[in-house]
C-alpha cells in the first residue's frame, strides 16, 4: 500500500485496485499550496467529521474523480443536499467492504458541526484493513477509553494520530493512545498547519523514541510504502 500525505490530516491510500483519500483539506492549507488537486485520483473519499479543515476539498475532488464519499449519515446527507450523488453513509461499528479490503467506522472524541452550522453527526475514525495490514486513522480526537477496544480487537500495524494539541491529542496523549491500541508505528497528523498547532518535531520524535515507538512525520506529497 502506498500512503501519500497531503498536509494536515489528509492522506491518500493506494492499494492494488483502489485509491482513497481521507479528510481532504488542501487548498486552504498554506503548507500544501503547491499541490494541484486536479491531479488527485480517488475511488473513495473518507470523511471523519464536519469541520472545515477536514472537508474543504471534498466537493471538488468528488466532482473531478466521481469518487464515492464515505461518512456518517448526517455528513453524507449534507453532501447529498449540496448536489453530490455518490455517497455511502455509515455509523460506529459499521464496515464498508471495497475490492481490496474493509473500512470500519469507530468513535472519536471530538465535535462535528458542519461549516454552515448543520449537524455533522458524531466524529469518527476509521480502521482500514487491506493487503494484510491494519491501519487506525484516528481523525480528530482526544484520548478515549474506546481506544482500548481497538487494541483488543484490531491491534493495528500502523496508526495515524493527531499530535498537534489544542483541538486534539498532543504528543504525550498520542503516545498513550498508541499503547492503548497496541501499535508502535505512528504517523503524526494535525500539526503545524495553523500557528496554534505548531509543534517541535524533533522533540516529538524523541518522546516517541523514549517510549520505544516510531513517530513518522511526512512532508506534503511524500509517499510511504507500507
Ligand atoms: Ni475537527
Ligand atoms: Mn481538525
Amino acid at each position: 500500500m502506498n500512503i501519500k500525505h497531503y498536509g494536515h490530516s489528509c492522506f491518500s491510500f493506494k492499494t492494488q485496485n483502489t485509491e482513497f483519500i481521507v479528510d481532504p483539506f488542501i487548498t486552504g492549507n498554506p503548507l500544501a499550496a503547491h499541490v494541484n488537486i486536479k491531479n488527485i485520483k480517488a475511488d473513495f473519499i473518507l470523511v471523519t467529521h464536519g469541520h472545515q479543515d477536514h472537508i474543504l476539498d471534498v466537493v471538488e475532488i468528488a466532482k473531478n474523480t466521481d469518487a464515492k464519499i464515505i461518512s456518517n449519515f448526517e455528513i453524507a446527507t449534507w453532501f447529498e443536499n449540496n448536489g453530490l450523488e455518490n455517497l455511502h453513509s455509515m455509523n460506529f461499528g459499521g464496515t464498508y467492504t471495497f475490492q481490496d479490503g474493509t473500512v470500519k467506522m469507530v468513535p472519536a472524541l471530538h465535535s462535528s458541526m458542519l461549516p454552515d452550522g448543520s449537524n455533522g453527526g458524531n466524529p469518527a475514525g476509521f480502521i482500514i484493513k487491506s493487503e494484510g495490514n491494519t491501519i487506525y486513522y484516528a481523525g480528530d480526537t482526544g484520548l478515549s477509553m474506546e481506544m482500548e477496544l481497538i487494541g483488543r480487537l484490531d491491534q493495528p500495524d500502523l496508526c495515524i494520530l493527531p499530535i498537534g494539541d489544542t483541538y486534539t491529542m498532543g504528543v504525550e496523549d498520542a503516545i498513550i493512545c498508541s499503547d492503548m491500541v497496541r501499535c508502535n508505528k505512528v504517523i503524526g497528523m494535525h500539526y503545524d498547519s495553523f500557528p496554534q498547532l505548531e509543534i517541535d518535531k524533533e522533540a516529538s520524535k524523541r518522546k516517541f523514541a523514549a517510549a520505544n515507538k516510531e513517530l513518522i512525520l511526512m512532508t506534503v506529497e511524500e509517499t510511504l510504502v507500507f
